[in-house]
C-alpha cells in the first residue's frame, strides 16, 4: 500500500464538522507517520468530497474548537509526503478550499465546485481567498466568489484549478499523480508559495470594485472580499491572517445573521404542521385554466419540471397568443445557450392546449388562472368541478379572493386550494399555498409537494385577504402613501427604501405593475369604505387622468423611452399637495431613516396581526415571503427580523405614534407573539 486513501465518511454530505476535522488530522498523521505509504489520497463519497462546514455548527463553539478547519489545512498543506484530492459530488465551501490546501486536485467532471460564502454575509474564511486567485487567477477567482456560484469541474477544466478532470472515479487518478510526486524532487510548488504580481492584484480588484451594485455595497461582506483578495499579494501567511480577520468581523454582523435567519426560514417554511402524515396526491398532469400572463408562466415551469400540460383557454386567440409565449419562451432559452434544442423540444411536447372543458378530465391537478373577479372565478369553478376527475386537487391562482367562496362553487371544496404563484411565474420561486376552511390535509401536503416538484419555495397560509404577502404589502403601500400626504415626494420614499435595499420603491414599482389593477380594487372597495379611514387618493385622481403607470408613459414618475424621469412632474406634486391640504396637514420633509421606520413598522405590525390570526403557520414564514416575493432585502432578515433587532420598548412606542397618525381602522398589534 504506497498510496493511503483517506476517506471521508460523514453522511450524508461531509460537512467538516468537529469529529471529521479530528478524523482527517488523526488519519494524515498516521499516513505521514507511516513508512510505507509513499502519497495520500483526499476522497469523499460519491454524493460530496464535502459541501464545507457544517451550518449547525455556524455561530457555535464547536466551529471554534480546535482543530478548527484553519489548523486541518495547514496540516494538510504541511504534509511532507503529496496529498492529492479526487473530487466527486460536491466540494463548497470548506470543502473546496480544504481540496486547494491539497499538492493537487483530479475532479470527476459533473462535480460541483464553489465558494458560496457571500450568500450568507461571509467569505471564505480559510485560505480560500488566498488560494484561488493562485489557482485560476485574480479575475475569475472574484467572479466565482462574488457571485458564490457552483460551477461543475468540467465547466473549469482548464482553469488552472484542477491538475485533472476526469470522467470516471477520480481516485486512482489521484492515486497515480500522488505516487508520481513522490519522487524527490517531483511535487509542484505548494500552492500557498506561489506568488502573484501585486500591481495586477490591485488593478484587478480595483476594477471588480467599481463594478458593484448598490445593493453589494449595502452588504459588507463584498468589500471584505475584494480587501481579502487584495492581501493576496502579500506573503501566503499575511495575506491569510488578513483574510480571517475579515472573516471573523463578518461572522456575527447582522447582515450575516440575517442571511442565516433565511437559509433556516426557507428550509422552515416547507414544512407543513397542518398536514403532518398527510401523502400527496400523485400529480403528472397538470392542467393549467387561463392563457394570460400567470397561466403561462405557471404552464412553463410545469413543462420545465417534467410535467404533462393541458392549457385551457375560452378564447382561441388568447389560447394562441399564450401557446406563441411559451414557445417564444423555449426559444429564446436556446438561442442564449440556456437550454438545449432536444430538452426545450421535449417540454413543448408534454404540452396540449384545448378551448374544450371536458379534456380537463386527464388532469391530477388543476389550476385555475383567469381574470381575477370572483363571479368569473365561481362559474370557472363550476365547470373545473364537472368535468375534473374524482381526487384531482383544484387550485386558484387568486391574489385576493376569499378561497372559500370559490371553493363553494364545487361539490367538493376539500379537494381546493389557493396556489399562489408570483410574476413572473417561471422566474419567481415564492408559492404561497393557501389553505381554505375545508381543504383535506393531503390536498394541502399535494399543493406542497407540487411547489417543490416546480422549483418553488412553497409557504402555507391561512386564508385572509392577501395572504401573507399581498396583506403586509398593502399595509406597506398604505403607509407609503401616508407619507406622501405628510410631506414626502414619492422619489423620496422610493430612495429611501432602495437606499435601504429593496429592490424597487413602492411607487416605481405600482408604475411598473399598472396603477389601474389598485385603481379598480379601491373602486369595489369604495362602498364599504369607512368615511373614517385615512384614505389617500393621489392615486385614484392619476388614473383618472390616463396616468396608469409605465405602460401609458406615465404615473407616478413619467417615462421617456421606458426610463423614468428622475423626479415627480408637477402635475404629481399638486395632485400630492392637494391632498395634504384636504387634510389640514402642513408638509414636512421627512429623512430617509423616517421613512424606512415606518415603513418597516407599518409591515410588521401587520405581520403581528395575521400571525396572531394565524394565517402564518411560524413568523419566519413571513420573513419568506417578503424576501422572496416583494424585493425585501435579504440581508436585513424580513420585517420579523429586523423587529427583532430593535429594543422592544422603543419599537413598541413607535408602533403607538404610527397607528395614531394612521387614523381610524388601524391598531397596534402585540408583538411579543411575533418576536418572542
Ligand atoms: P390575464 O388577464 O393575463 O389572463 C387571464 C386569462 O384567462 C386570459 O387569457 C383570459 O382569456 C382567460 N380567461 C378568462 N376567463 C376565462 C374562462 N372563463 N375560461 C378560460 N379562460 C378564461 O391575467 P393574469 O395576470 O394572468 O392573472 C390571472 C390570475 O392570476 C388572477 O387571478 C390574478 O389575480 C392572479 N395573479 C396575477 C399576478 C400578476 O402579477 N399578473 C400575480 C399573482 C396572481
Amino acid at each position: 500500500m504506497d498510496i493511503a486513501v483517506i476517506r471521508l465518511d460523514h453522511p450524508p454530505v461531509n460537512s467538516l464538522n468537529l469529529a471529521l476535522r479530528r478524523f482527517m488530522v488523526e488519519a494524515i498523521d498516521a499516513a505521514e507517520a507511516n513508512p510505507s505509504v509513499r502519497g495520500i489520497v483526499l476522497a469523499g463519497s460519491a454524493k460530496a468530497f464535502s459541501a464545507g462546514a457544517d451550518v449547525s455548527e455556524l455561530g457555535t463553539p464547536a466551529q471554534l474548537q480546535e482543530p478548527i478547519l484553519l489548523s486541518v489545512l495547514a496540516r494538510v498543506a504541511h504534509c511532507r509526503k503529496p496529498v492529492v484530492a479526487a473530487i466527486t459530488g460536491v466540494a463548497l465551501g470548506g470543502g473546496l478550499e480544504l481540496a486547494m490546501n491539497c499538492h493537487g486536485r483530479v475532479a470527476q467532471a459533473d462535480a460541483k465546485v464553489g465558494l458560496p460564502e457571500i450568500q450568507l454575509g461571509l467569505i471564505p474564511g480559510s485560505t480560500g481567498t488566498q488560494l484561488l486567485p493562485r489557482l485560476v487567477g485574480v479575475d475569475l477567482a472574484l467572479d466565482l466568489m462574488l457571485a458564490g456560484q457552483t460551477r461543475s469541474a468540467q465547466s473549469l477544466a482548464s482553469s488552472g484549478l484542477f491538475d485533472a478532470v476526469v470522467s470516471t472515479d477520480p481516485v486512482a487518478a489521484a492515486s497515480e499523480l500522488a505516487r508520481r510526486w513522490a519522487e524527490p524532487g517531483a511535487a509542484p510548488l505548494p500552492v500557498r508559495q506561489r506568488p502573484l504580481d501585486a500591481a495586477r492584484v490591485q488593478a484587478q480588484v480595483a476594477e471588480h470594485r467599481a463594478r458593484l451594485t448598490p445593493r453589494q455595497r449595502l452588504q459588507p461582506a463584498y468589500a471584505a472580499l475584494l480587501d481579502a483578495v487584495q492581501a493576496c499579494a502579500l506573503p501566503f501567511e499575511q495575506g491569510a491572517a488578513r483574510e480571517r480577520e475579515l472573516f471573523l468581523g463578518l461572522l456575527s454582523s447582522t447582515p450575516a445573521q440575517a442571511l442565516r435567519h433565511q437559509f433556516k426560514a426557507e428550509r422552515e417554511a416547507s414544512r407543513l404542521p397542518q398536514a403532518e402524515g398527510a401523502a400527496p396526491r400523485a400529480v403528472q398532469t397538470v392542467a393549467v385554466v387561463g392563457a394570460g400572463t400567470m397561466g403561462t408562466g405557471i404552464a412553463i415551469c410545469a413543462l420545465d419540471a417534467g410535467l404533462q400540460v393541458l392549457l385551457l383557454e375560452q378564447d382561441a386567440d388568447a389560447l394562441a397568443r399564450g401557446q406563441a409565449r411559451v414557445a417564444e419562451h423555449f426559444r429564446s432559452r436556446v438561442a442564449a445557450g440556456k437550454l438545449s434544442a432536444a430538452v426545450a423540444e421535449q417540454a413543448q411536447a408534454r404540452l396540449s392546449t384545448t378551448l374544450n372543458w371536458p379534456a380537463l378530465a386527464q388532469a391530477d391537478a388543476v389550476i385555475e388562472a383567469v381574470y381575477e373577479d370572483l363571479g368569473v372565478k365561481r362559474e370557472v369553478f363550476q365547470r373545473i368541478d364537472r368535468h375534473a376527475r374524482a381526487g384531482a386537487v383544484l387550485a386558484t391562482n387568486t391574489s385576493y379572493l376569499d378561497i372559500d367562496a370559490i371553493a363553494q362553487a364545487t361539490t367538493r371544496p376539500q379537494d381546493v386550494l389557493g396556489l399562489h404563484f408570483f410574476s413572473p411565474a417561471n422566474v419567481m420561486k415564492l408559492l404561497e399555498v393557501v389553505r381554505g376552511a375545508q381543504t383535506a390535509p393531503d390536498v394541502l401536503a399535494t399543493g406542497m409537494a407540487l411547489g417543490k416538484a416546480l422549483k418553488k419555495l412553497p409557504v402555507p397560509c391561512g386564508n385572509a385577504f392577501g395572504f401573507i404577502g399581498n396583506r403586509i404589502y398593502n399595509a406597506y403601500r398604505r403607509q407609503c402613501e401616508f407619507m406622501l400626504e405628510d410631506g414626502a415626494w414619492p422619489e423620496d420614499v422610493d430612495r429611501a427604501l432602495t437606499g435601504m435595499g429593496f429592490a424597487m420603491g413602492p411607487f416605481a414599482v405600482a408604475d411598473l405593475s399598472g396603477l389601474d389593477i389598485a385603481w379598480r380594487m379601491r373602486q369595489a372597495q369604495a362602498a364599504t369604505r369607512d368615511p373614517r379611514e385615512r384614505y389617500v387618493d393621489v392615486l385614484d385622481r392619476l388614473c383618472e387622468q390616463g396616468r396608469l403607470g409605465r405602460k401609458t408613459g406615465a404615473g407616478y414618475y413619467t417615462y421617456t423611452d421606458g426610463r423614468a424621469a428622475p423626479g415627480t412632474d408637477a402635475v404629481v406634486r399638486q395632485l400630492i399637495e392637494q391632498a395634504s391640504a384636504r387634510r389640514g396637514i402642513t408638509r414636512q420633509p421627512l429623512d430617509a431613516a423616517t421613512i424606512c421606520r415606518r415603513a418597516l413598522l407599518a409591515m410588521v405590525n401587520e405581520a403581528a396581526w395575521l400571525y396572531a390570526e394565524g394565517v402564518a403557520a411560524r413568523p419566519s414564514d413571513i420573513d419568506v415571503v417578503l424576501v422572496q416575493g416583494y424585493g425585501f432585502p435579504r440581508w436585513e432578515g424580513g420585517p420579523v427580523f429586523w423587529a427583532r433587532q430593535q429594543d422592544r420598548a422603543t419599537l413598541q412606542r413607535d408602533l403607538q405614534a404610527l397607528v395614531a397618525a394612521s387614523g381610524h381602522g388601524h391598531r397596534v398589534a402585540d408583538l411579543g407573539p411575533l418576536l418572542d
